[in-house]
């Protein structure tokens, strides 16, 4: 299997111990497990401009597209992402708050519907739960099957030594994590998930191609595989979430005619 680390922290600090422990357990459960890594910090990865670009006219006409589509390639080509950040003011670091910014497009037009993530966060004293959840919900958005979440309280800058109890938590989710990439399972969507997912879908039909505001949203949501599905075609949904679905696709469609996102031409 192939495995992805990006690397949020800017330095191998306390998370990346955890992240080191995380590689060896799963080089025990498979020694054919390959690891490829992106350190952000390394990367000299610009702000985004905020040019809405990606938004607009797809992601190959952002300036930094050269970086962002090859990062996208790798994440993926790879069976399970792992991500790591420190919490920096209770969220996830500028560093990897900066990669997210370039592919918030994807909340627009969800994209990994097959990659399964770990996100794995460590805090001074608070807050790493709160950074993990986010960093988990932004995966979730743009299409991420599915994200296993750890976080520590180190009480450290520098000096973390992992308790036995953090390490027994954690082995236990890179057990559930390994095993669920292995089983090539797709999980079914949360209902919670299929009201994006369906708003944009009917709100983009307001911004097709002929359309005073024509932007890729609506080349997306027009190709043909996802013209009608509530959810994408390869993850199976359930009959009864199927209503809501299409619930918030006839509210996004309403919206969509109301609230028009303009732009200057
Ligand atoms: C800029 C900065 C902001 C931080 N913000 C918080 C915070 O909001 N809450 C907290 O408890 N610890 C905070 N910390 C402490 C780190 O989250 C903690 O030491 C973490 O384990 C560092 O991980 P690392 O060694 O992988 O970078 C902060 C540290 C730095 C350098």
């Amino acid at each position: 299997m192939k495995y992805l680390i990006i690397n949020g922290s800017p330095h191998k600090g306390n998370t990346w111990m955890l992240v080191e422990a995380v590689v060896l357990d799963i080089q025990l459960k498979d020694s054919l497990a390959v690891f490829d890594i992106i350190h952000l910090a390394e990367l000299d990865l610009p702000f985004c401009r905020g040019c809405s670009a990606c938004f607009r006219l797809g992601h190959e006409k952002c300036p930094h597209s050269e970086k962002i589509a090859a990062i996208i390639e790798k994440i993926t080509n790879a069976d399970g992402v792992i991500f790591a950040s420190a919490t920096y003011n209770m969220r996830e670091t500028a560093l990897l708050k900066n990669l997210f910014d370039h592919v918030c497009f994807m909340l627009h037009r969800p994209y990994f519907f097959q990659s399964k993530a770990l996100v794995i966060t460590t805090t001074g004293g608070v807050g790493a739960k709160t950074a993990a959840k986010s960093i988990a919900s932004f995966l979730k958005g743009i299409g991420f099957n599915r994200c296993y979440q750890f976080s520590a309280a180190t009480y450290s800058w520098n000096d973390y030594k992992i308790t036995e109890a953090a390490s027994s938590k954690l082995m236990k989710i890179t057990d559930k994590f390994h095993r669920d990439i292995i089983s090539g399972r797709l999980h079914s969507p949360s209902c919670v998930l299929l009201i994006p997912y369906n708003l944009f879908r009917g709100m983009s039909l307001a911004y097709v191609r002929g359309t005073e505001y024509e932007i890729q949203d609506g080349v997306y949501w027009t190709e043909e595989s996802r013209k009608k599905g509530v959810y994408h075609s390869a993850i199976p949904v359930p009959f009864y979430k199927k209503p809501i679905g299409h619930l918030f696709y006839i509210i996004g469609k309403i919206a969509g005619r109301k609230y028009m996102v303009t732009y200057k031409k």
